[in-house]
């Protein structure tokens, strides 16, 4: 898979934003749209880049106390390659990171594809906004995500005596999983994986991502992978959730 940088949006990427935009939507934002919101600084707005084109772009607006995600668009040679997720997860971020409470958007009632993206990180219908698109007459469902502060903070602390690379997965110091990391050359093999998903608080996104991080930077892999037998159907929905490919005999993985 290609990679991506994340970038933030600038007025010259404005040209090859309108031209995604009419490929996405019936209704495309037009240039003062982007101009706008380009100088926005109440806005927050990441376009990812691959071999000098614009793959993917989003944003939100920046209110005291939530964010509205205003925009979410993959270009469609690049879809279903976990860009639309590395966005919304993105923005999420950047919401904890400010403290808001709350994220939620408007998205067309029958635009099961961004919903069910959506869905996936949290987001629940909240309402409904009738005819609010004129160019069809559709509803706007509106999806909250009231999560954006619970995103727990998970370390990864290395267990001593261990000749694997055992680690225990903390949540404020305290134990909520295990994982062992195996790295041959660029690729970092997930093995003895347990983690919490049961209470309150679902730690299997939150840990996967500090897994990512940590075998991005620290073990500098390229590729994750596990060996996920088909019974455990749990841990494979969660690694597919999270944007791992089912590959042969059992083998799961993603590119870093
Ligand atoms: C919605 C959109 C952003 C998804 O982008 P994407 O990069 O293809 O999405 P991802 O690869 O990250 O997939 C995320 C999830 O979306 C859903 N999804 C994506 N494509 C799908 C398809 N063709 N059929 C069913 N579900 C699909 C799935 O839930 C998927 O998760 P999964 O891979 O675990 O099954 C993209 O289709 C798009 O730009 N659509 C047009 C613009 C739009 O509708 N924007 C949202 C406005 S509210």
């Amino acid at each position: 898979m290609a990679e991506f940088a994340k970038c933030p949006m600038l007025a010259g990427d404005i040209d090859e934003l309108l031209s995604i935009e009419r490929l996405c939507f019936p209704t495309p934002w037009r240039r003062e749209d982007f101009e706008h919101e380009v100088n926005n600084p109440a806005a927050y707005y990441v376009v990812l880049k691959t071999g000098g084109r614009i793959a993917a772009y989003g944003g939100m607006w920046l209110l005291p106390f939530a964010g509205h995600i205003t925009n979410i668009a993959v270009h469609p040679e690049f879809r279903r390659q976990g860009l639309g997720k590395m966005l919304v997860r993105e923005l999420l971020q950047r919401a904890q990171e400010l403290s808001m409470r709350l994220v939620y958007l408007e998205v067309r009632e029958h635009n099961a594809i961004a919903q069910s993206l959506y869905r996936q990180f949290g987001f629940r219908f909240a309402g409904v906004e009738q005819g609010y698109y004129p160019d069809s007459g559709e509803d706007a469902y509106i999806m909250v995500c009231e999560n954006v502060l619970q995103v727990p903070k998970i370390t990864l602390r290395r267990l001593e005596n261990s000749d694997s690379a055992e680690y225990a997965i903390l949540c404020e110091n305290v134990s909520v999983g295990k994982v062992c990391l195996q790295t041959e050359g660029t690729v970092c093999r997930i093995a003895d994986f347990s983690i919490d998903c049961t209470g309150e608080q679902d730690y299997g996104f939150p840990a996967l991502e500090k897994i990512a991080d940590y075998a991005r930077q620290v073990l500098r892999a390229e590729t994750l992978c596990a060996f996920v037998p088909k019974e455990n159907r749990d841990l494979r929905e969660l690694l597919t959730d999270f944007g791992f490919e089912a590959k042969e005999n059992d083998r799961m993985e993603m590119r870093l």
